[in-house]
């Protein structure tokens, strides 16, 4: 079916040239803040599913995005219906998918880490009314500091952890791939890239895993300027923080999308995802990055990279640090 052939070319990669939705699948995102909204938009517009619930704890705010998104069906062409809610879990009950991405956002000089009392009380009342109604349902954790909110919502869901994981790799390699785009002059379509680690200042972007259409990335840039460009993605929130004078929401809204769209697609896509090691790496319990198959039952396998000593030794020190953070949270009793 042509349906998008009178149109100029479809401005995303994602889905087939005619989305198709999948049957009866219904998302949910938490918080209508611009991550949240601009990953609802996402979903609605790539049919994703066919119910997309949007909820906010500000009053009328979730149903006014929802609705303003909605207006764009016909301009755009999408059939997913999709409706805010001002705190109402019960219309979200039996979602297949639900992204959380409330809590604050950082502002100029903040780490994500210095978010953690306040995000970790809203991400486990989040999860328990979650929960509640949509026992069997896959989580995708948004919230900052990430690594550590994907944690609370593992232990306040007691889920089992293929279905809790987080979203941060997908965003951190876009950034490192647009980087690499602009100075090679070259698409963006054509860089592949893995990282590893926290979603933090250590994030462990692989150079020996990243390629630009086949050809290690390492025999088209010189060492200096690839190391700049690692040392730019790792502080690339940061870049943007210090722009905007909040955090970032078009490429972290829509790296959330598009992991939506491996699940309910059963991609079994690759992606860098924020999920729980037990063992792999030589790390245990600990929430961290690591590339992962995600399809329909969410984290369907994490892929262990032979990693050289040097790798291994920034992913170890990125997992102590998301370590020490885990224990911040441990002790504030924010969890179950
Ligand atoms: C960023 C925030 C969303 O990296 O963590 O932009």
């Amino acid at each position: 079916m042509a349906r998008r052939a009178t149109f100029a070319p479809a401005p995303w990669t994602h889905g087939s040239i005619t989305n198709k939705l999948p049957l009866k699948m219904k998302v949910t995102v938490v918080g209508a803040g611009n991550v949240g909204a601009t990953c609802a938009d996402a979903i609605a517009r790539w049919e994703l599913a066919n119910e997309v619930v949007l909820l906010d704890i500000k009053e009328g705010f979730a149903e006014g995005k929802a609705l303003d998104i909605w207006q764009t069906a016909p301009i755009s062409l999408f059939d997913s219906r999709i409706t805010g809610s001002t705190n109402d879990y019960a219309k979200t009950a039996n979602s297949d998918v639900v992204v959380i991405t409330s809590g604050l956002p950082r502002k100029p000089g903040m780490s994500r880490d210095d978010l953690i009392a306040t995000n970790a009380a809203i991400v486990k009342s989040v999860t328990e009314n979650i929960i509640k109604h949509s026992p069997n349902t896959i989580i995708i954790v948004v919230s900052n500091p990430l690594d550590v909110m994907t944690y609370c919502a593992f232990i306040n869901s007691k889920f089992p952890a293929n279905r809790v994981f987080g979203m941060a790799g997908i965003l951190d390699t876009a950034r490192y791939r647009a980087f690499l785009a602009t100075e090679l002059n070259v698409s963006p379509k054509d860089i592949q890239a893995v990282l590893m680690g926290g979603h933090g200042d250590t994030m462990v972007p692989l150079p020996r895993y990243t390629t630009v259409g086949g050809i290690p990335v390492t025999e088209l840039i010189a060492k200096d300027k690839l190391d700049a460009i690692v040392e730019r993605t790792k502080k690339g929130g940061g870049e943007i923080v210090n722009l905007l004078g909040t955090s970032a929401w078009y490429a972290p809204g829509t790296a959330a999308a598009q992991m939506v769209e491996a699940i309910v697609r059963d991609q079994k896509r690759i992606f860098p995802c924020c999920v729980w090691l037990q063992g792999e790496y030589g790390l245990k319990d600990v929430y961290m990055g690591a590339p992962v198959v995600l399809g329909r039952n969410g984290v369907e396998r994490i892929i262990e990279l032979q990693l050289n000593k040097d790798e291994q030794a920034l992913c170890d020190a990125s997992a102590k640090a998301v370590r020490e953070v885990m224990d911040v949270l441990d002790k504030m009793q924010v969890t179950a």
